[in-house]
């Protein structure tokens, strides 16, 4: 087996490591950081790594290949980049770096609302592949833009929310500053001068900005200004009278993300959603919820000819992903591992870590002999 990423770097635990020792502290919990003590951002891993596959060595194979059609779009690997807010923080031109790596490996790429490169961008990088992940505006003006201009750019897929009624509690952003309003303090300046290289890096792309937003913010916005107006231009909590204008608008494919009940499910089917992502937000929302491949497996067997089930949260290796799929996922996502790979490596993190990812898998594959990702539930010990 080739192996074409760093060899220093072969798990994505490596990764997280080397970011911890890349990135000043506040950022790195940002990213790291679940919410309240951190049980659902724990359990998510822990309860993927319980699922069992089984192989069929004796089965006649001709080899296994990783594509995997989603929304009638071939993709290279059963998985993509989840929507990240603020990549620019964890490392400067972060979104960019991981929008081209997913166009040259030919996988998803989903650009947040409140990342730090623009819907323009992402699509010029991606030729007009990358999705879109629609934070919602409480402004009707504003929101009917923001998909005017995600349907110029030619995203394909449109995701929408409903995990995020309110902020996550997350004790150490509010330690650092990080929670709304943020404030920058003398201790992270500080951290910042400890980690030279992401200085440097930031001094040379300059302060990330919100550049979907930018077009809509008051100029020079000072910290706590900037809070006031997140908290006055988004309104979290999704229903049915926010998505059937999207969905009335939006001539793509419209994925709700952030789904863990059957009840969410149903609702999403009623209201003509093409997709579901089966998400929990990486465990940034509600400890007390459950991981998500709990309700992976029954939402997939009920709901998986009525809609395209997906799922992330947790997932940290290609057997995780194999895992996932297994369990009923149609394509799987991932958050920080990618922005691990990117903390740890700069500009090479994002091939590195899809590289790595797509190896683990083509060696999981071709151990169980799965030949092709949709057969992957037919290897999962019950
Ligand atoms: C630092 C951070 C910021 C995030 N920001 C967003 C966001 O802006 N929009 C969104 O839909 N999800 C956001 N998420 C959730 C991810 O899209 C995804 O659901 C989650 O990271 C999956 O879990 P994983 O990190 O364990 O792979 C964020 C996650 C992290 C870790």
């Amino acid at each position: 087996m080739a192996l074409k990423f760093d060899t220093r770097y072969p798990s994505i635990d490596d990764l997280r490591t080397r970011a911890q020792k890349k990135i000043p502290k506040f950022a790195f919990e940002y990213l790291d950081g679940g919410c309240n003590e951190d049980v659902n951002l724990i359990r998510n891993t822990a309860e993927i790594r319980e699922v069992q596959l089984k192989p069929n060595y004796l089965r006649k194979h001709h080899g296994s290949s990783l594509k995997t059609k989603l929304f009638g779009i071939e993709y290279d690997a059963p998985f993509g980049i989840a929507p990240v807010g603020l990549q620019g923080l964890m490392w400067p031109n972060s979104p960019e770096i991981l929008a081209k790596a997913a166009f040259e490996h030919n996988i998803p790429f989903i650009l947040s609302t409140v990342t730090t490169t623009s819907i323009e961008r992402a699509s010029e990088l991606t030729e007009g592949r990358a999705w879109f992940q629609l934070y919602h505006p409480t402004e009707n003006r504003l929101r009917d833009d923001i998909i005017k201009r995600a349907e110029v750019a030619e995203c394909p897929v449109l995701v929408i929310l409903c995990d995020v009624p309110t902020f996550g509690f997350r004790p150490r952003d509010i330690r650092n500053g990080l929670a709304m309003p943020p404030k920058m303090n003398l201790t992270n300046i500080l951290q910042a001068f400890g980690r030279p290289h992401w200085s440097l890096q930031t001094l040379k792309y300059g302060i990330p900005n919100f550049e979907v937003l930018k077009p809509y913010m008051p100029k020079d916005l000072d910290l706590k200004q900037l809070g006031k107006f997140m908290d006055q231009t988004f309104s979290g909590r999704l229903n049915e009278e926010k998505i059937k204008p999207i969905r009335d608008m939006w001539k793509g494919k419209l994925v709700l993300k952030g789904v863990a009940s059957e009840y969410d499910t149903e609702e999403a089917i009623r209201l003509g959603i093409d997709g579901i992502i089966v998400s929990n937000h990486g465990g940034r929302q509600l400890d007390a919820g459950q991981s998500t491949i709990k309700p992976l497996t029954t939402i997939a067997e009920k709901y998986g000819d009525k809609i395209e089930v997906m799922m992330d949260s947790g997932i940290r290796s290609g057997p995780d992903v194999a895992r996932a799929m297994a369990s009923g996922a149609k394509f799987t996502f991932m958050g920080r591992s990618f922005m691990y790979g990117v903390s740890a490596l700069g500009k090479k993190g994002g091939d590195h870590t899809i590289s790595l990812l797509k190896t683990e898998l083509q060696q999981v594959m071709e151990q169980l002999c799965c030949e092709s990702t949709t057969d992957f539930p037919d290897h999962l010990i019950e």
